[in-house]
């Protein structure tokens, strides 16, 4: 932070200046996710016509809250969620800032329908178990299989439960069987691979329209900035249970958050600049790359793949060796996931610039 005032400035430098110093810093000390060999996270580069509709949203600081002075941006969330809420079996929805609230808002709602605890695998995101403990419902992790899904067979008695079922685990990127579960709700945790849907990998979510909510990160692999996210439902009337009107609002404020910026107008933006097959083949370019990396490390003797990825995300590690200094080396182009206790390197082909054979050499000349 060399430059910047350790104190609370009492005279300030003016726009030029303070423009000027905070965005050499972000420039300079962020990391390049659309970078030749960054490959590392659930980050993928952001398209530049969303991130410039943010910049211009902001200026006209849009609050879905208050609709009568943002209904341009309200009619556009409305077409968004009618667009994508189909492609999941669901009905109605809304934005909100993530899927840590999105998968907070479905169990809310859930617990309203009666769903006495939460039970989801393992290997589920912790914004399940943190849901839970706000919503005061118990929590059980169910044991995951060989492959990192959720075993059916340790689910156990789930009839007065909501089940959360992953699709796209965050350390290993596993779909968990999506076929139907008898229990109050069903949740599907799509925040990942929630997009494979608009790709010839759709049928990787088979089942997931037995969902009574779906969760989906935009700023992950629709490749929004932050925050953007989705929480659809099944039933039409299943957003008045999580909505509060209020002397001031002039229609009731739905979901977890209040005010919230228009973040539906960069995605449908994407949606028209590249279109349902556009943003289909930068996804499907990222599972290309997936495929194309374990292909090297599965042939290369001195490396483990765990498994064949199945959204583009890979867990590898040495057979000899440290683990740990390798991984120092890779910063950027690789993170890290336990599994079984055990370090492996994790990547997430999400980005689309990423140049998998320079990739692959600096792994290998990290060894
Ligand atoms: C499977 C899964 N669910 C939920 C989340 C939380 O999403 P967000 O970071 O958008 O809050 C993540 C984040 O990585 C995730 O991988």
């Amino acid at each position: 932070m060399q430059g910047f005032p350790t104190e609370l400035p009492v005279d300030g430098i003016g726009d030029a200046a303070a423009f000027a110093l905070f965005s050499r810093a972000i420039q300079s000390r962020s990391a390049k996710l659309g970078d030749l060999h960054a490959l590392a996270h659930m980050d993928p580069p952001p398209l530049d016509i969303a991130a410039r509709l943010v910049g211009l949203n902001a200026e006209f600081n849009q609050n879905m809250l208050h609709r009568e002075v943002s209904p341009f941006a309200t009619e556009v969330e409305v077409r968004v969620i009618d667009w994508l809420a189909p492609l999941f079996g669901m009905r109605c929805g809304h934005f909100c800032s993530g899927s840590t609230l999105a998968n907070l808002t479905a169990l809310w709602r859930a617990r309203e329908a009666g769903a006495q605890c939460v039970v989801a695998s393992a290997d589920a995101h912790i914004s399940i178990a943190k849901a839970a403990h706000i919503l005061g419902m118990p929590f059980r992790a169910v044991a995951v299989d060989a492959h990192g899904r959720l075993d059916r067979a340790d689910l156990g008695d789930v009839k007065e439960a909501a089940v959360v079922l992953t699709a796209g685990t965050t350390g290993r990127g596993v779909i968990d069987s999506l076929e139907p579960v008898a229990c109050r709700w069903i949740h599907v945790d799509a925040a990942w691979a929630g997009p494979l849907r608009l790709t010839q990998f759709s049928g990787r979510l088979d089942g997931i329209e037995h969902a009574d909510s779906v969760a989906v990160s935009a700023h992950k692999w629709l490749y929004q900035p932050k925050e953007s996210a989705i929480i659809l439902f099944k039933s039409q009337d299943a957003q008045d249970a999580i909505s509060f009107g209020g002397a001031y609002l002039a229609a009731p404020n739905v979901g977890v958050q209040g005010s919230r910026g228009a973040a539906a107008i960069p995605l449908m933006a994407t949606f028209v600049a590249l279109g349902r097959k556009g943003l289909a083949a930068l996804i499907e370019r990222n599972m290309a790359h997936a495929e194309a990396l374990a292909a090297l490390i599965a042939e290369d003797a001195r490396f483990e793949l765990k498994q064949p990825p199945e959204t583009a995300v890979l867990n590898w590690r040495l057979v000899n060796g440290s683990a740990e200094s390798m991984l120092a080396k890779l910063s950027g182009t690789s993170s890290r996931t336990q599994i079984d206790g055990a370090l492996w390197a994790c990547q997430v082909a999400a980005n689309p610039n990423a140049d998998i054979a320079r990739i692959w050499a600096q792994i290998v000349a990290a060894i």
